[in-house]
């Protein structure tokens, strides 16, 4: 049977991918921030997921304004990077699980969460950034990912209450695959994020603390929370912060933080990062 053996949130900064891409990991500005992220790719190296379900934003690249899924499954073989801003990022073309997708689907669909279906996309930093993050630079990706793309970008977007619920349909999807696959999830996008306006820069620490805090230990003090609250507290962008909810939604009550790293800033935003692994699974480490 499929394992959900583990979640992990990372914020997907485009800046740190162009800081990868262009070789400048180790300029003092950067060293500190790919250095917290050491521990992690050791993390994976060592228990080598199969699939990745990673939950991201696309930023109007997959989807125009004229199209805005609420909640989006990615289905195809295989997606291939584009962006805004510095253009598609030279990573390598991100490969699918459309067996597992489908599955992930049906189940979630019948389970009355509506994912708009998609069979051909492109996957913008919201997901590649988070990738690089987790795996460096390989010439191939280690392992499948499913994208589930939210909208965080027009309102309305879905509640924290609904992503959560929405992990937990997930969850219930992975539990109902037959196939040996060692499973992760990841959510991505926050933290503290301002990029427009007067308020650009806005960076709220406490706030971060704290959403990190009840992330692991008590989501239930989060899934409540308006969005405006979010976007009040932490800045307009930080609202991506539901999609960790969806990541957290599809974990276990009891879960165990194994990593958990904190850095401002990278262009605008703080970066948070976190690694939780279900205290049952049978791949734990
Ligand atoms: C920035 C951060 C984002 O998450 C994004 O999607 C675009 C820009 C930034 O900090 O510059
Ligand atoms: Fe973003």
């Amino acid at each position: 049977m499929a394992d959900l053996f583990a979640g992990v949130t990372t914020s997907h900064v485009p800046a740190i991918g162009a800081a990868l891409d262009n070789g400048k990991t180790a300029e003092p500005y950067w060293a500190p921030l790919f250095k917290g992220y050491e521990p992690t790719k050791a993390w994976f190296a060592k228990m080598k997921p199969d699939v990745a379900i990673l939950v991201y934003n696309d930023h109007a690249c997959a989807f125009s304004p004229d199209v805005v899924p609420t909640f989006a499954i990615g289905c195809a073989d295989e997606f291939l990077p584009a962006d805004e801003g510095w253009g598609a990022r030279p990573v390598p073309v991100v490969k699918g699980d459309p067996e597992f997708a489908s599955h992930i689907a049906q189940s979630v669909i019948l389970d009355e969460f509506d994912f708009t279906i998609i069979n051909n996309m492109t996957v913008d930093h919201g997901l590649t950034v988070p990738m690089s993050l987790m795996f460096g630079q390989p010439k191939e990706w280690p392992c499948r990912v499913v994208p589930i793309a939210v909208n965080v970008t027009q309102y309305p977007f879905p509640t924290g209450r609904r992503c959560y619920a929405l992990g937990q349909a997930i969850r219930r999807a992975v539990e109902t695959y037959e196939k040996d696959l060692r499973v992760v999830i990841m959510g991505t996008g926050g933290m503290s994020h301002q990029i427009h306006g007067p308020r650009a820069g806005l960076i709220n620490s406490d706030f971060d603390a704290r959403f990190l805090d009840n992330l692991t230990a008590d989501p239930a003090a989060l899934v409540a929370m308006p969005h405006l609250e979010y976007m009040r507290e932490a800045g307009a962008e930080s609202v991506e912060l539901i999609m960790w909810l969806i990541m957290r939604g599809a974990l276990d009550d009891a879960v165990e933080e194994i990593y958990r790293f904190y850095h401002v800033a990278a262009s605008n935003t703080a970066v948070g990062h976190i690694i939780l692994e279900n205290k049952r699974s049978a791949v734990r480490a």
